[in-house]
This record gives structure tokens, sequence and C-alpha cells, in this order.
């Protein structure tokens, strides 16, 4: 069974959306596009953080992913969820580690800030990097205790 995971974005982030929900059918996940639909230029970010982040926290799915302008709305309001680590990524090497050391769970990209293309490319390898475990295990068990 393919993995489900929730995508969401506000105006800011709705054109980097459509790529990246693309490019997870195009790599066999499931892609949950809470939206928007359309383009909305007065949407607000929490309104698509928020169903994201209670999936993934609820267990629901194992994964998220958000993109704003910024990617830091949508990080704030994501984080406020327990078991929800909500990684900003502007280059791979930044997925790379948030996976590896922090295990973050959904990805945020900030639109304004990287091409198509860097999109792509931080998503291949957020979605592609395990954690560690080991001594990073115990510091994240520590963020929700
Ligand atoms: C929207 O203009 C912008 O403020 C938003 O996408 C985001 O960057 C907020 O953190």
């Amino acid at each position: 069974m393919s993995e489900r995971i929730y995508v969401g974005a506000d105006h800011a982030g709705f054109q980097l959306k459509q790529t990246l929900v693309a490019e997870l059918q195009r790599l066999g996940y499931e892609p949950v596009d809470v939206g928007p639909a359309a383009l909305d230029p007065a949407d607000d970010f929490p309104d698509y953080a928020k169903p994201v982040a209670d999936a993934v926290s609820r267990g629901v799915a194992q994964r998220g992913v958000l993109t704003c302008g910024t990617g830091l709305g949508m990080a704030y309001a994501a984080n406020r969820y327990p078991r929800v680590r909500a990684a900003v990524a502007w280059s791979p090497e930044i997925a790379q580690l948030a996976r590896k050391h922090n295990d973050a769970n959904i990805l945020v990209l900030p639109s304004r800030f990287v091409s198509e293309r860097e999109g792509l490319a931080i998503l291949h390898t957020w979605l592609d990097t395990q954690f560690e475990g080991g001594r990073h295990q115990r510091r994240v068990e520590k963020i929700d205790q």
C-alpha cells in the first residue's frame, strides 16, 4: 500500500504545492491535498497547516508537507501539535539533517526562497532519508516529555 502524505499550502505556496502533489503521485505516494484547491490571495496559512499537522499528530499519516512564503508561519502552526516535528528546509542538506537528526515528520518549504527545482530536490532528500536514531532518539523523545 502506498504511503499517504498530507499536503497543504497558502497562496504563497500554492504553485509549489501543485508541483509537489504531482511529484508525490509520480513517485507512487498517495498525497492528500488539504488545499487550497485554487489560488486565493486572501487565504491564511493556519487553515492549511492545521489539518496537515492534526493528521500527523493523530497518526492518520506518518508524514506531511507544507509550504508558504517563508515557511515560518506553517512551521509555527504545525509545531503546536504533539508529536509533530515540522522543519523548514531551504536546501537538501537541511532536509537531510532534519530527517537524520530531528526525525522531521513534516517538511516545510519556503516557496519564496526556493525554486521549483530546488523544492523538488529538497522533497526527494527528505522522503529518502532515514532517521538515525541512536543519540538523537533520546533528544527527539524529550521534545514531547
Ligand atoms: C503570505 O503573504 C506570507 O506571509 C505567508 O505565506 C508566510 O510566509 C507566513 O509565514
